[in-house]
């Protein structure tokens, strides 16, 4: 039996399997089909592809490898399938592309604009305040205000934030109704070592050529025994609803050790009072908790149902779209539709005996590095109201989801290649703004007609 830890799995693949199959999946031997069609690179067939690897198939003459394979390596072969599929496909149809400008997706026809280019360092997120002007936070601290395109000041008075690895200073979103500015951020331990994901409000005046940041108040922050060292999985992704504010907290890097634990910080989603007091009626009594058993979730929107959703992190391979439920547990690390960052395989993605844990709606195999996420409404776009719009870091992606009953219905890919995506959010004119990384930039999709 090859032990999954001493598993190379492009190595197994091309050993076992590419003699039939072929290196890139494009069969030829014995009879087989290539894998790299469009109907193949659909997650409807993950259960089946493992079946086949697991059990053979034998009146065509695969061998079964169950008997030779762990379930884990069966699926880092399923994983493998799925890398070589994706590189396929996009050498054959590449990626949406516009015609004299405009890109037509299946309902809708846009153009790209710049809205800002250059001055950003990392930029992480962009919100704006009630009186139209433009915030953008950037990673490695500071918040600039926008108007029409120009910086018109950087927010002075801002609580202090450590750019550590992947966090810094991080969401900004505005309170639709009420002013607050909430910002997500990572926290400098008082120890001066380490950090962690933090919340606060306050308000922004901006007039004439400066702004502050004033009335802060704390609305979240963890024991300080949780700060740490990790410059990765911060979470800190931030959305409204009613009295609410839900946010992200990721696992900081603590993977196995005290992940599957409702006492501890890592890897929830929270959810507070607009002033950071605990809801009588979260699942944990006096905890700020809603949801457990994440790895990074950089995404966070509700749909036009009511229904909360997160995007998050698998290492390689299998980033998540779940839909959020009160106290629900989403299994990582216990289970995961990832192979290791090496090449190794990791675990199986589906529930064994006894477990309960929450499946993803959808999973991106191989993985976007999934990031923001919003809820179209506004006149642009009206055949896009109601629909989420969701970004891929890695993978340069912007994808559309439909979503009703808290399934997925519809799922197509409107950007691809123009940058790092990591925020996006749609002004109240319906417009979509998308900040990128890597060029360094905040862009807007706008109607083509
Ligand atoms: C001796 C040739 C041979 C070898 C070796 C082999 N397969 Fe297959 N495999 C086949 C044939 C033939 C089929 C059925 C025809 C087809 O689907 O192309 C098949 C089917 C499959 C399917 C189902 C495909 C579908 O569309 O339903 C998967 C997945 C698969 N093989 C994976 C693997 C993996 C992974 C390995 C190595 C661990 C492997 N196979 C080794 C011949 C082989």
């Amino acid at each position: 039996m090859q032990r999954a830890q001493n598993v190379n799995v492009t190595q197994l693949y091309d050993a076992t399997c590419a003699k039939c199959h072929g290196r890139r999946g494009e069969g030829g031997g014995a009879g087989t089909q290539s894998f790299n069609t469009k109907e193949k690179f659909d997650q409807k067939l993950d259960k089946p592809f493992f079946d086949a690897i697991k059990n053979g198939v034998p009146d065509m003459g695969m061998e079964s490898y169950g008997a030779t394979m762990t379930d884990e390596v069966v699926w880092s072969m399923v994983v493998h399938i799925r890398e070589l599929q994706r590189d396929a496909l996009r050498s054959e149809f590449g990626s949406p592309r516009a015609v004299n400008g405009v890109y037509t997706s299946q309902r809708a026809k846009f153009k790209i604009e710049d809205v800002v280019t250059g001055g950003l360092s990392t930029p992480w997120s962009v919100d704006w305040l009630a009186d139209g002007k433009m915030l953008v936070t950037n990673r490695p601290g500071g918040m600039y205000v926008y108007q029409g395109g120009n910086k018109i000041a950087e927010v002075s008075g801002l609580p202090a934030s450590v750019e550590q690895g992947q966090g810094g200073l991080m969401d900004v979103r505005v309170h639709p109704t009420n002013g607050w500015v909430y910002l997500s951020l990572a926290d400098p331990a008082k120890s001066g070592r380490g950090a962690m994901t933090k919340i606060y409000r306050g308000k922004v005046t901006a007039t004439g050529g400066s702004a502050r940041w004033t009335d802060q108040q704390t609305i979240y922050e963890a024991d300080q025994q949780y700060y740490s060292g990790a410059g990765v999985h911060f979470g800190s992704k931030i959305v409204f609803q009613g009295d609410y504010v839900f946010f992200t907290v990721g696992e900081r890097g603590t993977n196995m050790r005290v992940q599957q634990n409702d006492g501890n910080p890592y890897g929830k989603v929270m959810r507070l009072h607009l002033d950071g007091k605990v809801p009588s009626d979260n699942p944990v009594s006096g905890s700020p908790m809603w949801s457990t058993g994440h790895r990074n979730q950089q995404g966070l929107a509700f749909d036009s149902e009511g229904n909360l959703w997160d995007t998050e992190h698998g290492p390689r391979g299998g980033d998540e779209v779940n839909l959020i439920k009160r106290g629900a547990n989403y299994g990582w690390p216990v289970r995961a539709f990832s192979i290791n960052y090496n090449d190794s395989p990791f675990r199986t993605p589906w529930n064994g005996p006894g477990e309960s844990f929450a499946l993803p709606v959808f999973r991106w195999l191989p993985s976007i590095g999934a990031s923001g996420m919003t809820l179209m409404k506004g006149a642009a776009f009206p055949t896009w109201s109601g629909d989420l719009l969701a970004g891929g870091l890695v993978g340069e992606n912007l994808d559309r989801f439909r979503m009703k009953d808290g399934t997925m219905v519809e799922r197509e890919e409107l950007l691809h290649g123009h940058g790092r995506i990591r925020d996006i959010n749609v002004h109240k004119d319906g417009t979509v703004y998308v900040v990128l990384n890597g060029p360094d930039k905040v862009i807007r999709l706008v109607p083509a007609e």
